[in-house]
């Protein structure tokens, strides 16, 4: 043996396992950057048909890379077999927008996946499943899947945007010449969609307010503001297909921080709202919360200036909208809650 204390094998689901963002995203839960180095995985690969000839090329690779803590893997079209004993499920399976396009036009395409999804997990994952949603648009989503999977409490329901979260620490890093770890307390609020708003009121560079170091309000509202929110559509724009490498980095922060724990940081994330901030109950709407290790908790009383709760009201807007356009989706019993 290694010599290593490995623990029991946990097994790991990833959807749209052929697609871009899979193939950045694979080779790092396998290497163990996301569960740990003492963690042995089993892959579920999961694809619709069309894609199984294209998987399997993935496999071939995943296998030739010889990771000592994968014990197996899994490649299926079949949902069931997909998602059977899974404890983390990562939901990236979905269409892509295409430039010109606002990611809730992806709905349409999109919404279905994951009430089919949220009731295969329902019947064969794990008890202790935890699902992280990648696809667009990921809130909806998520809230789909989790109204579709009643066996599960829908805290465990997640939607990234810790995309959007790294984005704007960069950008502040960037602007303070200071180092990315020494920014802080970023917060992004609302939708995974040009109506999120990225908050950097509450934030700190180097234990500082972020906001008296940078000392520039119409940098952070007519340019770090909008740059964010629209800092997908340029990426599409400039190669002509969505982030892949950087959201792959942003499922692996994440997921890394929720799982082991995050320290005193702060990790936006979208969940289900429990009507604090005066958003609507069962909204997934992004957040600040604390990570101690295998669940989160909601940052609490933060106090809110005015442009922000403007900025926040928007978002909350869309997803209401959003929700309301898949009603259908939602089975009622779920549905009365909201
Ligand atoms: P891609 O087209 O390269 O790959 C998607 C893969 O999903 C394809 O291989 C497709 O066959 C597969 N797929 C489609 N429906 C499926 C289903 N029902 N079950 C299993 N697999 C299915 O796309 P990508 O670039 O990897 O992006 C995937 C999704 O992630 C898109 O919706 C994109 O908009 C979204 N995304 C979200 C964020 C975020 O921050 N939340 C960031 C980047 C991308
Ligand atoms: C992103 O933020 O990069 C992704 O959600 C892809 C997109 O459609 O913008």
């Amino acid at each position: 043996g290694s010599g290593k204390d490995w623990l029991p094998t946990l097994h790991v689901a990833v959807t749209g396992a052929a697609g871009q963002i899979a193939y950045s995203l694979l080779p790092r839960i396998a290497n163990g950057e996301m569960l740990g180095e003492d963690q042995p995985i089993v892959l579920h690969l999961l694809e619709v048909p069309q894609a199984l000839s294209k998987l399997e090329g993935v496999v071939m690779e995943l296998q030739d890379c010889a990771f000592p803590l994968v014990q197996g893997i899994v490649a299926t079209d079949d949902l069931r077999k997909g998602f059977a004993d899974v404890s983390v499920a990562l939901l990236v399976g979905a269409k892509p927008r295409s430039q010109g396009m606002e990611r809730k036009d992806l709905l349409s395409s999109n919404a279905n996946i994951f009430a089919e999804q949220g009731k295969a997990l329902n019947e064969v994952a794990a008890n202790d499943l935890r699902v992280f949603v990648v696809g667009n648009p990921a809130n909806t989503n998520a809230l789909i899947c989790a109204a579709n999977a009643p066996r599960f409490n829908p805290e465990r329901f997640m939607s990234m945007t810790r995309l959007d979260q790294n984005r704007t620490q960069y950008m502040l890093a960037e602007k303070a010449g200071c180092k990315i770890p020494e920014v802080d307390r970023v917060i992004v609020w609302g939708n995974h969609s040009s109506t999120q708003y990225p908050d950097i009121t509450h934030a700190r560079i180097k234990g500082e307010s972020a906001r008296k170091v940078i000392n520039d309000e119409k940098w952070i509202r007519e340019v770090m503001i909008p740059k964010v929110q629209q800092r997908g559509a340029e990426v599409i724009k400039a190669r002509g297909a969505s982030s892949a490498a950087s959201a792959a980095a942003a499922v692996v922060d994440h997921m890394r921080d929720y799982w082991h724990g995050a320290g005193d940081r702060w990790c936006s994330v979208g969940i289900p709202s429990d009507g604090t901030y005066g958003i609507d109950e069962g909204l997934w709407y992004s957040v600040p919360v604390m990570c101690p290790g295998g669940h989160y908790r909601r940052i609490l009383n933060l106090p809110i200036e005015e442009f922000s709760a403007s900025m926040m009201e928007k978002s909350r807007k869309e997803l209401v909208e959003e929700r309301d356009a898949v009603r259908h989706l939602i089975p009622k019993e779920f549905g009365e809650k909201m």
